[in-house]
């Protein structure tokens, strides 16, 4: 524990000066997003090879930034492929450190997923490969899955989209963006630096700047009616998007389309690791210029992140005469998970070292350290251990509990599969989850209560965390094994 990267980076934290809110170009056309080539010439399946490794780019004017990069792509290249696919990527890793790639909110054979007990050793390679189910098309993302070293090897840049298309698709008629939403703290000598204290012991890594597409405050130039994805794959950002006031169309979550689409919404929380997708519409009145903009919104009651003001994050403009599309009322079929077969319940919290050494969990009290691990049920995260078992194919609810001391949010994620959310207690209320929808992350708010139903299909060891990422680090994960019995 002690030699721990955590405790590494903690030694020398916060020491430096950050670069000027102003020292990245912005207004530039949005980047469009690298594409991972497939190599095979076989029908069905699909075959590429991603490395991980540093590399020097040019962020300010003066001094180069040393990014960790997949392909050379920041972000990573998108990975477009089809339900029933085959996908072969051979990972070759060329970091100085061991790291995995997991495949985020997919149904992949557990040994596939890029679990942090199956590390890829520095200079090594290793084939990751799984089937895509019927029904699986979403947006989806990749990221390593190190024990302890998630975060930074996400904030040094490690994070590509993904998307699942289906093989008929009811808004195959809308022209697509991607937005791929990044969070970045820059050194003014062109550093990434390392974790803060506070970045630790809070609601997690937050930079100066938010990217899209690697880019500061793009300028995205449309049509007129479009379909949007976004990724929000910042280590700890929670992010109340909006189009300042003009309402667009909610179709989709992390795991694909609604049922229908949900008209007229201003604003919607990503909760770090969250997708979305979006039909966007040219305002009403006529006017030809919004912005995509995060409102103001504090994952740990009032206490940091204060932002009394929206951030921009894009200028987006319509021509004269947008076209307009239009967008079916009915978009697929969801079959509500009934009459669960077992119940488990998740608890979020935090505990000082001092409380878990009185506790007894773990053995010894290690200095210099992080005041505060983040624990579920009062553990933190031990990859030997079984915190859940999970029988396989069967429908399973999921109690999660936020006990935050500290009035933190904690968004839940789960591996290997796609939950529905059931119903959600806050403040002595519950309210009935509004529409069908299938996710892989929930946002849950300080003293929140939400309930969730899923169905694990392979059998196997894997993870549910927070997926603020430092507070994953930090132990607030756990392992789920789904077995036959
Ligand atoms: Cu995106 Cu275990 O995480
Ligand atoms: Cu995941
Ligand atoms: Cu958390």
């Amino acid at each position: 524990m002690p030699n721990s990267p955590l405790y590494r980076n903690h030694a020398y934290a916060g020491s430096q000066k950050l670069a000027a809110d102003d020292a990245l170009p912005t207004g530039q056309p949005l980047p469009g997003l690298q594409r991972l080539a497939n190599t095979s010439g076989k029908a069905g399946q699909f075959r590429a090879q991603i490395t991980a490794e540093p590399k020097q780019v040019q962020l300010l004017a003066e001094h180069p930034t040393t990014v960790w990069l997949y392909n050379g792509s920041m972000p990573g290249p998108l990975i477009e492929v089809s339900e029933g696919d085959t996908v072969e990527i051979d990972f070759h890793n060329q970091l100085d450190r061991p790291s995995t790639i997991h495949w985020h909110g997919l149904a992949t054979p557990p040994a596939q997923d890029g679990n942090p007990m199956d590390i890829v050793k520095a200079g090594a390679s290793h084939q990751y490969r799984y089937t895509l189910p019927k029904g699986s098309a979403g947006t989806y993302w990749y990221h390593p899955h190190p024990h302890e070293e998630t975060s930074e090897q996400v904030y040094r840049g490690l994070a590509g989209p993904m998307i699942v298309r289906a093989k008929s698709d009811p808004l195959a008629h809308l022209p697509e963006q991607h937005l791929v939403i990044t969070d970045l703290r820059l050194a003014d000598d062109g550093n990434i630096p390392p974790n803060t204290r506070a970045d630790w012991n809070f609601n997690g890594r937050y930079g100066q700047f938010v990217l899209i597409n690697g880019a500061l405050r793009p300028h995205i130039q449309v049509d007129g009616t479009q379909r949007w994805r976004i990724w929000n794959a910042c280590n700890a950002r929670h992010l109340m998007l909006s189009l300042g006031g003009v309402p667009f169309t909610l179709v989709g979550t992390d795991g694909g389309l609604l049922e229908a689409p949900q008209l007229g919404v201003k604003q919607i929380l990503l909760a770090p690791a969250e997708r979305v997708e979006l039909v966007v519409h040219a305002p009403a009145t006529g006017g030809r210029h919004i912005t995509l903009l995060a409102e103001p919104y504090n994952s740990m009651g009032d206490i940091r992140n204060r932002t009394a003001n929206a951030r921009v994050l894009a200028s987006v403009e319509f021509p004269a005469q947008p076209v307009q599309r239009s967008v079916p009322e009915k978009l697929r079929a969801i079959e509500p998970l009934e009459d669960p077969s077992a119940f488990h319940t998740v608890v979020f919290s935090e505990l000082t070292d001092l409380e878990i050494a009185r506790a007894n969990t773990i053995k010894s009290i290690y200095t210099p350290s992080p005041a505060r691990t983040y624990v579920i049920a009062g553990r933190p995260y031990d990859m030997k251990r079984i915190d859940i078992e999970v029988k396989l194919d069967a429908v399973e609810e999921w109690e999660i509990i936020n006990q935050s001391s500290m009035n933190m949010d904690h968004p839940f994620h789960v591996h290997g599969t796609q939950f529905q959310v059931i119903e959600r207690v806050f403040n002595g209320r519950l309210t009935k989850e509004p529409f069908l929808a299938w996710r892989d992350v929930v946002n849950v708010r300080s003293g929140e209560v939400v309930r969730i139903r899923m169905v694990q299909g392979f059998e196997g060891m894997r993870m549910f965390h927070c997926h603020i990422l430092e507070h994953e680090d930090l132990g607030m994960m756990g392992n789920l094994m789904v077995r036959k019995r």
